[in-house]
């Protein structure tokens, strides 16, 4: 199976009552480890999070903190475009070169990768003086 197919298996089980727009999100480690997070809504709106922050949650709870890989995947007409939140998110845990694969429910994908959804992120080092 491939990072998209673990990401539209898990989509099925997002909580997305009040958009409608269910996202699933797999995380491969460079342990070899998938792990997956669908978007989880909330009547207080703000309360929601995000399926890249979910997949985070359960990378980080599962002792990994190193992406190889990420894919996402939404039943949207253009393959989904992480919020910037989420693209901070990511950032932290994975190399500028880590493959993105953003999909569609009918099939249409989109490669990119976390240095080109985040140009310029702020990272540790901007904390340091010369
Ligand atoms: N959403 C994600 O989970 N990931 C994205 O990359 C884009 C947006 C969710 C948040 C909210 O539950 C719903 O999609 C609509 O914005």
């Amino acid at each position: 199976m491939s990072l998209v197919d673990d990401a539209r298996a898990v989509r099925e089980n997002a909580y997305a009552p009040y958009s409608n727009f269910k996202v699933g999100a797999a995380i491969r480690a460079t342990s070899g480890a998938v792990h997956l997070g669908v978007n989880v809504e909330n009547v207080a709106y703000p309360e929601g999070t995000c399926a890249e922050a979910g997949a985070i949650a359960a990378m980080i709870a599962a002792g990994d903190n190193d992406i190889a890989e990420v894919a996402v995947i939404a039943d949207s007409p253009v393959p989904v475009s992480p919020c910037g939140g989420c693209r901070q998110k990511l950032a932290e845990f994975g190399r500028g070169d880590v493959k993105v694969t953003l999909a569609t429910t009918d099939g249409t994908t989109s490669e990119t990768t976390l240095g080109a959804l985040l140009p310029g992120a702020f990272d540790q080092h901007q904390m340091e003086r010369a």
